[in-house]
């Protein structure tokens, strides 16, 4: 194949060390890719945690066109169209209890912007508008929006715009090597790292604070599974101070966990959830918000001619993502596959510590469908030895996810155990060549 044009600026890559040695996918079906040369690649992945029911899956496929065919596009603003009243509905049915409307967006970023500017919003409303600022936690990876920036606690996200990022307040990243090292599920020890909030509390006054940020389960910034009991403790103290508490499930949402959401797993209820990825299988973009009913409600107490909320996109509730997200909810609840990674999960977990005691690898951590393996840090190695393995694994058929020293693995919920096998089989023939 002809080597790749310099016009593509690729997001979230070095994008000269990448021409040097592209890596280009060409097809798709069930856990595989197919790369330019030919080879199958085993999903690791599920692309960019999308890719939740597997790929090219014909009933997608089919309400794709057919809606295609039907309405391309129609504007949510002032209009509406059938399907996002009923994919609202669909979403709400299995969410959390309480979190009964939904606001659709674009993708991750845009829901996570569009739940910070909700919460703004709402306590402005409620008489409070001095509640401005937002709390997130070191290592959090909120997307790429200006608000999405604030929270998150990835230095390196945030380095070239720091002077103009909104305020925010970060807890620490509940990431214990020494205390949690090869812990199977969620963490013993951390609970208490979640009284960071109570400091910032104290040091700004609750009645300043608007939401609290959180993912339930992170994975962009090496798979940090919560420790138990950190999740119930940020509820009760958002719960006593006044403070919402978001959820950001763009990547738990839909099954991951084992269950429909993070939230429904873990057994706390947020009161707003962003969604994104795995809502269309990856298919179409798609954001939302799941909001809770009484603070919808708040926004539907002014004057009836009055518009509710200044904000929407050009494509929220777009009909043909719709239209993916229903199918695919639809494949979800067929064929149960939050279900199915729960079952799946015990196994995936004991094929991932079956690989503690490799070379420099210090870590093993899993939850639902998700595992991370972290490599020893080095300073002075660039890239760093997880991006080697990484290159080690596509070429060996594997599509793995780096992220700093760690490899993180969130296959299609489809998968099965044999190919749960292989994928660690073929990961560990990496890590041994990569010295
Ligand atoms: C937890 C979380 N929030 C937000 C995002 C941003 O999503 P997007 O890339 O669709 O904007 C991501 C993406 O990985 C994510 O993992």
């Amino acid at each position: 194949m002809d080597a790749p044009s310099d016009a593509f600026w690729m997001p979230f890559t070095p994008n000269r060390m990448f021409r040097e040695a592209p890596r280009m996918l060409v097809r798709a079906s069930g856990v595989h890719y197919e790369s330019d040369d030919g080879r199958r690649i085993l999903d690791g992945t599920a692309g960019l945690w999308c890719v939740n029911a597997g790929h090219a899956r014909e009933e997608i496929r089919a309400a794709v066109s057919a809606q295609l065919a039907e309405l391309d596009f129609a504007p949510t603003f002032n209009m509406g169209h059938p399907l996002a009243f009923e994919l609202a509905e669909e979403l709400t049915y299995h969410a959390p209890k309480g979190l009964s409307r939904v606001f659709f967006a674009n993708s991750g970023s845009e829901a996570v912007d569009s739940a910070l500017k909700i919460a703004l919003a709402w306590h402005r409303l409620r008489g409070e508008p001095q509640r401005t600022l937002f709390v997130g936690r070191e290592r959090a990876y909120h997307g790429v929006g200006f608000g999405g920036m604030a929270v998150g606690g990835i230095p390196k996200n945030r380095e070239a715009w720091q002077d103009v990022l909104m305020p925010a307040a970060h807890m620490r990243s509940t990431h214990d090597l020494a205390r949690n090292a090869f812990s199977r599920g969620q963490p013993k020890h951390g609970a208490e790292l979640a009284d960071d909030l109570e400091a910032v509390i104290a040091q700004h006054g609750a009645e300043k604070i608007a939401a609290v940020i959180v993912e339930p389960v992170s994975g962009s910034t090496g798979v940090l599974v919560p420790p138990v009991g950190y999740l119930e403790r940020l509820r009760e103290l958002c719960t006593r101070h006044g403070l919402l508490l978001v959820f950001d499930e763009v990547i738990t949402g839909f099954g991951r966990t084992g269950a429909w959401y993070a939230s429904g797993k873990l057994g706390v209820t947020p009161d707003m959830i962003t969604l994104a990825k795995g809502i269309t299988n990856g298919v179409i973009p798609m954001g939302a918000v799941l909001v809770r009913g009484d603070i919808h409600a708040d926004f539907m107490a002014g004057p009836r001619a009055d518009i509710d909320l200044f904000h929407g996109y050009t494509y929220s509730g777009h009909p043909v993502a719709c239209a993916a997200a229903l199918a695919t909810l639809a494949i979800h609840a067929r064929e149960d596959l939050p279900g199915r990674a729960a079952r799946l999960s015990g196994h995936w977990e004991a094929a991932a510590h079956a690989l503690r005691g490799l070379p420099g690898v210090v870590d093993i951590r899993n939850f639902g469908l998700i595992s991370a393996i972290e490599f020893e840090a080095d300073a002075k190695r660039a890239p760093t030895r997880a991006y080697d393995v990484f290159h080690a694994c596509f070429e060996r058929g594997l599509l793995a996810r780096v992220t700093g020293n760690v490899l993180a693995f969130s296959p299609p919920l489809t998968i099965d155990p044999a190919q749960v096998d292989e994928l660690f089989s073929i990961l560990v023939s990496a890590i041994r060549a990569t010295p």
